[in-house]
């Protein structure tokens, strides 16, 4: 007998996504997150930060399907069993609202925004003459579905843009950097740094001093990958030094970010909650009953995580 999906996620919404889901699978039996029914009767598990234990509390589970891109959260569950695949949703609708997020986040570096705010406040004419998309050299870290998407996206609307990922790229309009011996002179071509990297072994706290000290004085930092890949006191030095000149910060080390950080009273500092982008349940819902179809017929499933790489 096919078994049942588990929905858990604090922050998608299960009735959009049982609608999705059941459009395309009129026989799927779904369980929300927390009420479970009988564990043993739930066969996969589509998630975003379950609560702790939940997940090894399902003894037949064979698939775990993340909610999330990102998938460093699930990695790190112990009590899930290294043979149980996990996979992602492929596209899901979330390209177009990262694009969003990052192309209006380079923009208001770019178009000198936040000084503008500033004046305003302070009822000054700071007049500044507009600047062409191309005098800003915009690099992309991880050039992935979203990174690859937001460096397309920027270069054409005419960016002078690069991208930095393990493996070269074609990206049309988009010079390619590949591995750390690119590293420095990628960052030495960097105006404005968009960090779209998954958290993984390799990059936890690789946004250091060092790093940030090879941009051009002056740089901007808009980072919307996971917060750990930041070592937050280095950036808020590098801010107060001057190094760096203003950051959009869409992800943190601890979220929600606590009231007393200090992130919240810098100067040049713009905060989202973690909300560039989401998986749209009518678009992502194919990828999930794609993925069932597939584990019920024992065929090899799509966009499935190599849990050595971690991503
Ligand atoms: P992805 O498709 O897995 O792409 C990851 C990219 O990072 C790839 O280009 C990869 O290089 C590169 N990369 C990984 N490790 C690297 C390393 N050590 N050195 C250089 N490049 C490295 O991921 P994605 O879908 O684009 O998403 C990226 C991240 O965005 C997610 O992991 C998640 O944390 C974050 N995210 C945030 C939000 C939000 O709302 N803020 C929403 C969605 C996702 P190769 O191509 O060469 O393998
Ligand atoms: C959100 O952060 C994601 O990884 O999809």
């Amino acid at each position: 007998m096919a078994g049942a999906l588990l929905f858990s996620s604090p922050e998608d919404d299960p009735l959009a996504w049982s609608l999705a889901l059941l459009a395309l699978m009129p026989e799927l039996e779904i369980r929300v997150s927390p009420d479970l029914g009988d564990p043993a009767e739930i066969e996969a598990a589509l998630v975003w930060k379950a609560p702790a234990g939940e997940l090894s509390r399902l003894s037949r589970l064979r698939l775990v399907i993340s909610l999330a891109a990102g998938v460093d959260r699930l990695l790190e569950e112990r009590a899930l069993s290294p043979s149980i695949p996990i996979v992602r949703l492929g596209e899901a609708g979330m390209t177009e609202t990262m694009n969003l997020y990052v192309l209006h986040a380079v923009l208001r570096h770019h178009s000198e925004i936040p000084a503008f705010e500033r004046a305003t406040r302070e009822r000054r004419w700071d007049y500044r003459f507009p600047r062409r998309a191309r005098e800003s050299r915009v690099g992309v870290m991880g050039l992935g579905l979203l990174g690859g998407g937001a460096a397309r996206c920027l270069a054409e609307q005419g960016f002078d843009v690069a991208g930095w990922s393990r493996s070269p790229k074609r990206i049309p309009g988009v010079s390619s950097f590949t591995g750390r011996d690119s590293l420095a002179s990628f960052l030495a071509r960097t105006d404005i740094l968009v960090n779209l990297l998954p958290l993984t072994a390799a990059t936890r706290g690789l946004l250091d001093r060092d790093l940030l000290y090879l941009l051009p004085r002056g740089a901007r930092l808009v980072s919307c990958g996971r917060g750990e890949t930041v070592v937050e006191a280095d950036l808020l030095r590098a801010l107060e030094e001057g190094q760096i000149a203003g950051a959009t910060l869409d992800v943190f080390a601890e979220e929600p970010l606590p009231a007393e950080h200090p992130f919240w009273a810098m100067e040049g500092v713009l905060i989202t909650p973690h909300c560039a982008s989401a998986a749209i349940p009518e678009i992502a819902a194919k990828s999930v009953v794609e993925n069932i179809r597939r584990l019920r017929a024992g065929k090899p499933l799509l966009h499935r995580v190599d849990r050595r790489r971690g991503y």
